[in-house]
Parts: structure tokens; C-alpha cells; sequence
């Protein structure tokens, strides 16, 4: 199931005379002092509006604060032109107060972006005149409207057999205002946020797929269809194959399924081999939790169907590296299993020989990630690779501890460091967590290596348990990192700046970030 994309192309002609539907400024919320006269002194355009501010004879700023406008991040209000611009309709976004620099912080671009090519739908082509700076932050300005634009214009396809009167269709195609179209650095940004936001989206439409349509065998199916197209090698390992390489874990987790799990490896090389340094991204693809004979509850059961947005987000940044060919050898591994209950699932109490030939005690059958992502973490490091990368929506706990827009990252600490900064660079924001001593000693098993959770089924430092347990399948000489995003790759809320309800297609930007990021400095 895909959905129809937004294309996305810079002007530098005068936007007040952009033959569009549709033209976005950005408007910045100013304090005023108490008794300071009109609403309109609390509202201050944002630069890229001087033409569309002239055309309207000096009067815009007071129309729109009549019409309710305040600058807040995320207000969207729109203003019919009556012939003063060529375009029927100018959009004022909010982007907050205005900012000490030169310009708003990517992320409030990207939101603005976002919450105007969203609120647009219905109008096929819109063009976005939002102030960028020209000094050294305006590629990453530019980046953050460009991914913020066409995120915006993403809508899941779903399943509804009728058309729907109230839903408009989605921006088509959207122009960003620049001060030079041709300039080079601007075009590759641009092809750069081409391919970002397709991952984005791709990884979007898998986790919003209902998970009746993607069992791991579809799912495999449909990431290895989609990696050929895109260059990529790819392997698709089946039941017997997991079998017989010892992937005991996948398999424990499989086995209460008719649909049999799945592991997928896609491979990126490099012409002339690149700076010689490999990444390895691996990602959770539980294409439905149901927690298996350690059942769930039925309220909410439903949001794991978005268990697989770690093997998603992994699966959809490959397609990107494929067409950004950064010069670093970069592997995916996606692990892909239902876990089930039945007459066949595997159960508290079993102890299951993993890839790397560790005897795991299975407690609690819902903590199934661990053992999906143990086993392919194994394999990433006997193929061989310097820095790993794994992402996963593991843990309740995460949730809990960092809330639902803020992944927990532990591992290597340098490393950690490292996805901070790519997830602020991106608007994924990551936070550091610890792997205490113990953490690892509550997980100290009676009869193997080590249990899957605590031996008390203590859920304290409940996320900490998933990283401590992960650790043990890495090996010695790798630089990792463990992404938790049980929290930020789902948005069950409503539809806000560049999200929309479902997968969020967090953390592609980061991955694609970090591969930049180990390409540039190794
Ligand atoms: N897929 C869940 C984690 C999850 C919870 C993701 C909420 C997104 C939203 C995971 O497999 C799970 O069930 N974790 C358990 C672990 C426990 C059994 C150790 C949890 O979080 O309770
Ligand atoms: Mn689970
Ligand atoms: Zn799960």
C-alpha cells in the first residue's frame, strides 16, 4: 500500500507573483509590553513575506491578527488575497516567538512546513516563502522546510471503499521561495530531502499497514521487492534457513505463528569501497505483538500492529542510502516474527540457544524483541562491522521514562553521544540511559547465561533491562548503540506540524544522519 507522494522544487521568482494555489509565509509571535495597543503589535511577519507584506499596502500584519493571528508554533491561518497577490490564498504560519539568531531553529521550519502543507490539503500546488537565512545555516534551514514540506503532504492510503466527501486531497506539489534556484548546494538539498522524507514516508505506509496484510512473509517480501529496485544486494533468510543457522531466537519467537518469521539482510557497497568503515542498522519487526502466552490486554493491543517500525524506519533508510550513496558499506538487518499464543508458541520457562550460542531463560514471552534483535545483532557482528545501530520499539518503559517524543539511547557512550546529536540535527530528539551494574545482576538466571528479563520479573529500570540484555549479544570490538522508540514511532494523537496519526518513521532521519555522519568523520 503506498501513498501518493508530494513532489518538491525551489523558485526564486517574486512569491507575491507565484501563479500557485496557495502562498505560505511565516508569521513570529512578539511580547508586548502591558496596554501596548493592538493585537497586531504582538505579531511581527517573518522575513521571505516582504512582497506579499507590499501588495498588501502595509495592512497584511493587522488582517491576519483580526483573523485571529498570534505566531504560535503550529497556527495555521489562512487569508483570501482579493487580487492583491497572484495567488488566490496566503497562509500565515506560526513559528513562535522570534528567534535570537538569524533565523528559526530547523525543527520550528520543519513544523511550520509541515502544518501548512497539511493544513493545504485540497490546493495541488502551494509555494512556501518562509524566511531562510543565507549564511551557514541555510542548507539546514532549507533541509528542515524541504522534509517539513513534504512530510506534510503525507496521507496513509488506507482501506475505505468509498471516497470520502470531507477529505481533501493532499498537496501535489510544493515550491520553496529561495534567494538562488540554481545554487548548487540548495539542489542537493533538496535531492537529499527527496529521498529523507520518501524513507520517511515509506517506512510510514509499512507501519501503518494493517497487520493482517503484513505478516512477516509479506513484509520481507515487500522490503526485498522494493531494496532490488533500489540497487540494493539483498537475502532473505526463511524458517528452515533460520533453522538450520542457529537463529533461536527469531525462531522462538516465530513458531507461534502460521506466518513464519523472517530475517532480511540488505547490503549498500560503496564504489571504490568508501572511507573503508561499515555501519550495521538492525530493527525490531514484530509485525504484531499480541505479548504471546504472556498475553496482553485487549485495550490498545491494537497500536502493536507499529511493533516493526524499528525494522520499517532500518528497512526504508536503506532505500535512501541506495540513492544518497554516502561513501561508507552500510547492512540492514531486519528480524521479522509474529508473536503470537498457541499450541505452538514458545513459553515462560524455555531456554533458547541464540546465535552466538548464549543460553537465554525466556520469562516473559512479550518481551520478544530481545530475542528477535539478540540473534540479528549476533549475526551483524559475525559479518563483520565498526559501528551497529539498532532500533526497536522494546520497552513500555521507555514511555514511562523519556515520554513520546524522546527515544532512549544506550550503549557505547561515545556512540550515544553521536545519536543525540543526529536526532536533535533531525527533530528526533534521543536522550542517553545508563546500563547499570545492576541491572545486568537482577538478570542473572538459575539455569542459563543469562534471563530475558529480571529474575523477579521486577520491572524496575525496565527499559535499562533491554539495553543490559541486548549488550550481551554485541561483540567486544563494536561501537553500538541501542535506539528505544516504543514511544516516538507511533503518533496516536491528532495530526501536528509534519506528523499525522500512526507511524512516524522515526528515526530514519537519524540513521541517514549517523551513516552522513560516519561517511564524513569515520
Ligand atoms: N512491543 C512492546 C513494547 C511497547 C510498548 C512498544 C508500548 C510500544 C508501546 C514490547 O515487546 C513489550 O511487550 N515490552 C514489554 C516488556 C516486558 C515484558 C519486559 C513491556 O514494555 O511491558
Ligand atoms: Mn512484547
Ligand atoms: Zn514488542
Amino acid at each position: 500500500m503506498t501513498s501518493p507522494r508530494t513532489t518538491l522544487s525551489l523558485v526564486d521568482t517574486d512569491p507575491a507573483e507565484l501563479a500557485v494555489d496557495a502562498i505560505v509565509i511565516g508569521v513570529h509571535s512578539q511580547t508586548t509590553e502591558p496596554g501596548d495597543g493592538s493585537p497586531a503589535a504582538a505579531l511581527l511577519l517573518a522575513s521571505g513575506a516582504e512582497s506579499i507584506a507590499a501588495a498588501f499596502d502595509g495592512k497584511l500584519t493587522e488582517t491576519l491578527a483580526l483573523l485571529g493571528a498570534t505566531g504560535g508554533p503550529g497556527e495555521v491561518i489562512k487569508l483570501a488575497t482579493l487580487g492583491t497577490v497572484t495567488a488566490p490564498v496566503v497562509v500565515a504560519v506560526g513559528l513562535g516567538p522570534e528567534p535570537a539568531g538569524a533565523a528559526p531553529a530547523p525543527e520550528s521550519l520543519r513544523r511550520a512546513a509541515g502544518a501548512a502543507v497539511r493544513a493545504l490539503a485540497g490546493s495541488p500546488r502551494v509555494a512556501l516563502a518562509l524566511p531562510l537565512p543565507d549564511d551557514a545555516d541555510a542548507p539546514a534551514a532549507l533541509r528542515a522546510v524541504a522534509e517539513g514540506a513534504l512530510l506534510g503532504g503525507y496521507r496513509f492510503a488506507g482501506y475505505k471503499t468509498k471516497p470520502q466527501p470531507t477529505r481533501r486531497e493532499p498537496v501535489a506539489e510544493v515550491l520553496v521561495a529561495v534567494p538562488d534556484a540554481a545554487d548548487a548546494t540548495a539542489q542537493a538539498e533538496v535531492a537529499r530531502a527527496q529521498a529523507v522524507a520518501g524513507a520517511v514516508r515509506t517506512s510510514r505506509d509499512w507501519v501503518n499497514t494493517a497487520p493482517n496484510e503484513l505478516r512477516p512473509p509479506a513484509f520481507a517480501d515487500a522490503v526485498a521487492t522494493a531494496a532490488r529496485e533500489a540497487g540494493l544486494d539483498v537475502e532473505v533468510l526463511d524458517e528452515a534457513a533460520l533453522a538450520a543457522g542457529g537463529y533461536g531466537g527469531i525462531i522462538a519467537v516465530g513458531q507461534g505463528s502460521e506466518a513464519p518469521p523472517r530475517l532480511v539482510k540488505l547490503t549498500y557497497t560503496p564504489a571504490g569501497g568508501g572511507n573503508g568503515k561499515r555501519v550495521a542498522l538492525v530493527g525490531k519487526g514484530i509485525t504484531f505483538d499480541t505479548g504471546g502466552i504472556s498475553i496482553k490486554p485487549a485495550q490498545g493491543m491494537w497500536e502493536m500492529k507499529s511493533d516493526m517500525a524499528g525494522a520499517a524506519a532500518v528497512g526504508a533508510a536503506m532505500l535512501a542510502v541506495a540513492a544518497l550513496k554516502p561513501s561508507v558499506t552500510v547492512t540492514g538487518y531486519l528480524p521479522m516474527a509474529e508473536n503470537m499464543p498457541s499450541g505452538t508458541s514458545y513459553r515462560p520457562g524455555d531456554v533458547i540457544t541464540m546465535f552466538n550460542g548464549k543460553k537465554v531463560e525466556v520469562l516473559n514471552t512479550d518481551a520478544e524483541g530481545r530475542m528477535v534483535l539478540a540473534d540479528a545483532i549476533a549475526r551483524a557482528c559475525s559479518d563483520g562491522t565498526d559501528y551497529l545501530f539498532e532500533t526497536s520499539t522494546l520497552t513500555g518503559g521507555q514511555v514511562i521514562s523519556l515520554g513520546k517524543r524522546i527515544a532512549g539511547v544506550m550503549g557505547s557512550p561515545e556512540l550515544c553521544e553521536r545519536v543525540r546529536l543526529a536526532g536533535d540535527a533531525t527533530g528526533e530528539p534521543a536522550w542517553p540511559m545508563p546500563l547499570p551494574d545492576d541491572v545486568r545482576k537482577g538478570m542473572e538466571s538459575d539455569v542459563a547465561d543469562i534471563s530475558q528479563v529480571n529474575a523477579g520479573m521486577d520491572r524496575a529500570g525496565h527499559m535499562l533491562q533491554g539495553g543490559v540484555f541486548l549488550r550481551e549479544f554485541v561483540a567486544d570490538e563494536v561501537a553500538w548503540a541501542h535506539i528505544d522508540i516504543a514511544g516516538p514511532g507511533y503518533h496516536s494523537g491528532e495530526p501536528t506540524g509534519y506528523l499525522t496519526k500512526g507511524g512516524t518513521g522515526v528515526p530514519v532521519r537519524t540513521l541517514l544522519a549517523l551513516v552522513d555522519d560516519v561517511a564524513a568523520n569515520g
